[in-house]
């Protein structure tokens, strides 16, 4: 299958690309070319524009390349606003079969009690169809340090927009990764301790004095 991943450079994205290619699928990339890595020599790789602000109307510019390519599956790593969604349908409408959008387990509500904005305990595991959160923007009032996402970031509008388009949609609900390209290191102090082989791991008291402590 012929599939085009938007991102796919820097984190989580190339090992969603050597996957698809081991399972002999027909890979292309597209990003800005900020970010450099050693795409597999079967990659395509597809050029952006870098812009001073992060936007990407870079991709309604390309649509006619993307005509061209005609991916049967396009896999979008980094839709964060619903801007950013309605970008995506705009675009792939009438070029694809479907869109792959990743999300994040921060729509449940589950992850608002993890911050204290919520008090009512959710029973646990999660399912998919498990409640969302009631406050949207989850980030808008942390510090902007602490995240690399927009302020205006969230997943639980991105999803709407994706699966209330003509286009039919595909989301994944990541939980928290980790991994040897990670720059944020969050699970760092944890994985640490585990290596050192502690007897026992001191907790801080909240998530956000956990997050918080990273940035000391
Ligand atoms: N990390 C976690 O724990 C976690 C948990 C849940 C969900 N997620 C989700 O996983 C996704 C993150 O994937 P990732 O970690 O691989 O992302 P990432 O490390 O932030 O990589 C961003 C990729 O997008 C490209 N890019 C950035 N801006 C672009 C633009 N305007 N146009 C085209 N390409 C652009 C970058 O390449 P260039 O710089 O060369 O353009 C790079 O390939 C996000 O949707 C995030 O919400 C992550």
């Amino acid at each position: 299958m012929k599939i085009l991943i938007v991102g796919g450079t820097n984190f989580i994205g190339p090992s969603v690309v050597r996957q698809l290619i081991a399972m002999g699928h027909e890979v292309s990339v597209f990003h800005r070319g900020k970010t450099t890595i050693n795409l597999q020599p079967d990659v395509h790789e597809i050029l952006g524009v870098v812009y001073r602000r992060r936007h990407r109307s870079h991709l309604l510019e390309m649509k006619s390349k993307f005509r061209q390519l005609s991916p049967q599956v396009v896999v979008d790593m980094i839709v964060y606003n619903e801007q950013d969604a309605l970008t995506l349908t705009n675009t792939f409408e009438g070029i694809t079969q479907r869109v792959v959008v990743i999300s994040s387990m921060d729509v449940y509500r589950a992850y608002d009690v993890l911050w204290g904005k919520e008090s009512d305990v959710v029973p646990v595991p999660l399912t998919e169809d498990a409640s969302l959160r009631q406050q949207l923007y989850p980030y808008q009032e942390m510090p902007s340090r602490l995240i690399a996402v927009p302020i205006d970031y969230e997943k639980i509008l991105v999803e709407r927009v994706v699966m209330a388009s003509n286009l039919p949609g595909t989301i994944i609900r990541l939980p928290m990764v980790y991994g040897s390209r990670d720059v944020r290191h969050r699970l760092y102090s944890y994985l640490q301790r585990m290596d050192d082989k502690r007897p026992a791991i001191v907790l801080e008291d909240t998530i956000e004095d956990a997050i918080l402590s990273k940035f000391r």
